[in-house]
């Protein structure tokens, strides 16, 4: 890893590079500030997978996942699949900003500029914003790569366009313009979150193993999944990393998830990772966790400081409910219920390990952004495979396109 840190963006690895790149961050800083002067009521994300997930990661673990009801400067909504209701309802919000000749900033996302969910989406939304905006070019940023066909209808319409490096995958690339420029624009400091990702990619490079995070983790999950702990379960005790959780699910399944080893031959490996969310899956999930097959891992992932502190009061005619909860904040309440499902899953003889996060800062979630490609990657070459590559999502997207294709002749 640390030969990586040299080459640029002229590797695989590249992704790790990204936090230092200044000319990338200038150029997403340059777009962030020209398209803020528009005072943008809605930011709507249009992208998938790689291209959206970092994004609502950081956006809810920094932000809060009731954000836009919290009446914030700028919205946010994500056009992910092609569900029509979803669609609909994304067009029936901005209608009536644009109808009040108020702003929307149409943020669309794709390495490949050809995945279907996001070009039928675009269409959809810019339809509704042509019908609007004479000039609706102004409010359009393409995320792409170069001379993608994305990147050229881009130029052709006059769309503001970012580029993400060619070796940057989607699921790697939170810290390139795909999740720099939509959380800019939401207020958030970028330069904090690249700051976090730098200081955890030099501590993941270190090759004393005992000093590097993410090979400590790669390695302690490995042995595990060698004994037959091949489902990872990332059990994180804050509501606001339920996205969080869903961006490290795709990191896993898609890094690890593969057919063929690097030498070309079948293997059929993968570790299935699930997202649960304290304390709540503790009640629906928590039977399966402690009583079923000896087949998974937990990481833990607590927060030690939240943004707010609520104590329980001590209504009369309430402590009876249940005893030693009156007076102690939430907080302490999560810390104990936690410690409780530790207990029990230690003596169950069901493995996990913790991480803590000082808090949800931007820094705090760079950090462990970082820290989970990192440890990703390492695990990939443990399991000797290729963690940049995804030929069988690749797979179903030209199945799609065939179908689609032919459907259109009828
Ligand atoms: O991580 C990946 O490569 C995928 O999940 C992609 O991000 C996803 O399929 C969307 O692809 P694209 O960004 O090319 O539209």
């Amino acid at each position: 890893m640390l030969s990586a840190a040299s080459k640029g963006y002229d590797d695989d690895r590249a992704s790790i590079n990204l936090p230092y790149d200044k000319d990338m961050l200038s150029k997403v800083r340059q777009a962030v500030e020209d398209k803020s002067q528009l005072n943008p009521e809605y930011l709507i994300v249009i992208g998938i997978g790689g291209s959206n997930l970092g994004t609502m990661a950081v956006q809810e673990a920094v932000l809060g996942k009731f954000y836009n009801q919290l009446d914030p400067n700028v919205k946010v909504l994500y056009a992910d699949t092609v569900d029509s209701d979803l669609v609909n309802a994304i067009v029936k919000m901005v209608e009536p900003t644009l109808e009040r000749d108020c702003n929307i900033i149409l943020n669309v996302v794709s390495k490949s500029g050809t995945t279907t969910e996001t070009a039928a989406n675009l269409e959809v939304i810019i339809d509704s914003l042509r019908r609007h905006r004479k000039e609706y070019g102004n409010y359009v940023v393409v995320t792409t790569d170069e001379d993608s066909k994305l990147w050229n209808l881009a130029l052709k319409e006059g769309f503001s366009v970012l580029k993400i490096p060619k070796k940057v995958g989607g699921r790697y690339s939170v810290f390139s313009p795909v999740g720099l420029f939509p959380l800019g624009l939401l207020g958030i400091d970028i330069e904090r979150l690249l700051d976090g990702a730098r200081s955890m990619r030099d501590a993941c490079i270190n090759v004393d193993i005992e000093q590097n995070l993410a090979a400590l983790g790669a390695a302690i999950q490995y042995q595990h999944y060698k004994s037959g702990k091949n489902i990872t379960d990332l059990f994180l005790f804050s509501n606001d990393l339920e996205s969080v959780g869903k961006w490290c699910r795709q990191l896993i399944a898609e890094s690890l998830g593969k057919e063929f080893n690097k030498k070309g031959e079948r293997l059929n490996v993968g570790v299935t990772p699930t997202v649960s969310i304290g304390s709540t899956d503790l009640h629906s999930m928590a039977q399966l966790y402690l009583g079923g097959p000896y087949d998974k891992f937990t990481t833990f992932v607590r927060v030690e400081n939240n943004s707010s502190q609520i104590n329980v009061p001590r209504l009369e005619g309430y402590s009876e409910l249940v005893s030693g909860i009156q007076g102690r904040s939430l907080k302490d309440i999560m810390d104990a219920i936690l410690e409780g499902a530790k207990r029990a899953f230690r003596k169950g003889g069901r493995p996990f390990f913790e991480i803590t996060l000082p808090d949800k800062s931007e820094h705090s979630i760079g950090q462990f952004l970082q820290f989970k490609m990192i440890e990703t990657i390492y695990l990939a070459y443990l399991l000797d495979v290729n963690p940049f590559d995804q030929p069988n999502v690749e797979s179903y997207k030209r199945e799609t396109r065939k179908i689609l294709a032919r459907k259109k002749k009828h």
